[in-house]
């Protein structure tokens, strides 16, 4: 694909994630015991996760969400930044600056924060504090160039979330996976901003607006160093008693090699490795049938269950999610045969 002059594209990474949790004891065993990450408590509502030298990978605060309720994304260069800013402020978007303490508590210099998809908000930034002192870590994670990881979002308008993150970050289409998951047809969209296969991922009920899952993002992944860390992560999540939602197994377009874990505030957890670094000169976005080669198989599911995400989804049905109609397109049909 050739680069338009005003691209940002391949500028543009995951940075951080803030989550929203009441379960500080549980987050903590999650993020550091299990999943291997470096932890600082601030104070009583405020911890954060690290997973290389930057000050912050994810920042909890004390509130009733359960959720993620902003990502940071990292610019490399103010002009991409002046860019960026520059389409929201055309669309009438509100950006805002972030305060001091929202800079600080996220381990950034500076940040503007605008609406997202779902209302989860976006936040972009330039540049992180970077802490000298070692992590004291049990896995090694891969981010750099290909950015913290990825999050995976439902949604009952994905062609319009698709368009917002076009339209604001030049994010690409690597491919799409078709798949039927409990009965339902599902479709998902996996978005590029970098190297990294896909920073955002779109999942929808082909044809019918509902949403079956509870929170904003359905889930995240961090990807580890070696399979060897994705062994021991597995093993610790095990023994710690969290859920497996998904068991080890291989995604189709990826090729990543992951497992899913539930954590304290319901969204599932991804910790993978080995995926596959996209070569924009040959890359041709595809329709895989399926998610996985194979395993990622679904333990302990019972009809209770899909009848409960049932329910929810249809509950969904009379809820209007919201899309930033202005960097969203306009006039795009939800479920038709393009996006
Ligand atoms: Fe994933």
């Amino acid at each position: 694909m050739t680069d338009s002059p005003e691209s940002v594209f391949g500028r543009v990474h995951l940075g951080y994630v803030v989550i929203e949790t009441e379960k500080f004891s549980d987050w903590r065993r999650f993020g550091a015991d299990a999943i291997g990450m470096h932890v600082d408590g601030l104070d009583t509502r405020t911890m954060r996760f690290r997973m290389d030298d930057h000050e912050c990978r994810f920042l909890l605060r004390r509130g009733p969400a359960e959720d993620v309720t902003a990502l940071g994304w990292q610019i490399d260069d103010h002009e991409s930044f002046d860019r960026i800013v520059a389409r929201i402020t055309a669309a009438g978007v509100p950006i805002r600056e972030g305060s001091e303490e929202d800079s600080a508590l996220r381990g950034v210099e500076r940040l503007l924060r605008f609406p997202g998809p779902k209302g989860i908000a976006q936040e972009i930034f330039t540049t992180a504090r970077i802490r000298a002192a070692p992590l004291r870590a049990n896995s090694r994670f891969v981010t750099g160039e290909s950015g913290l990881g990825h999050v995976a979002i439902t949604s009952k308008r994905p062609t319009h979330m698709r368009a917002y993150f076009t339209t604001v970050f030049d994010a690409r289409l690597s491919d799409y996976i078709d798949e039927t998951v409990n009965g339902a047809k599902l479709k998902a969209r996996f978005l590029r901003v970098n190297e990294r296969h896909h920073s955002v991922a779109i999942a929808a009920l082909r044809g019918l607006p509902i949403d079956p899952i509870r929170t904003r993002v359905q889930h995240v992944n961090v990807q580890v160093a070696t399979l060897d860390d994705m062994v021991a992560a597995y093993q610790r999540v095990t023994r710690l008693g969290f859920p497996m939602m998904w068991e080890v197994g291989q995604h189709t377009n990826d090729r990543e090699l992951s497992f899913y874990a539930g954590t304290p505030s319901g969204f599932e957890w991804e910790v993978g490795w080995n995926p596959i670094v996209v070569d924009e000169s040959t890359w041709e976005p595809s329709t895989h049938a399926g998610f996985s080669v194979w395993g990622h198989q679904r333990e302990g599911e019972t009809i209770a269950h899909k009848f409960a995400q049932f329910r929810r989804g249809l509950g969904s049905l009379g809820s209007r999610e919201e899309t930033v109609p202005a960097l969203s397109g306009s006039g795009i049909p939800d479920h038709g045969p393009l996006g």
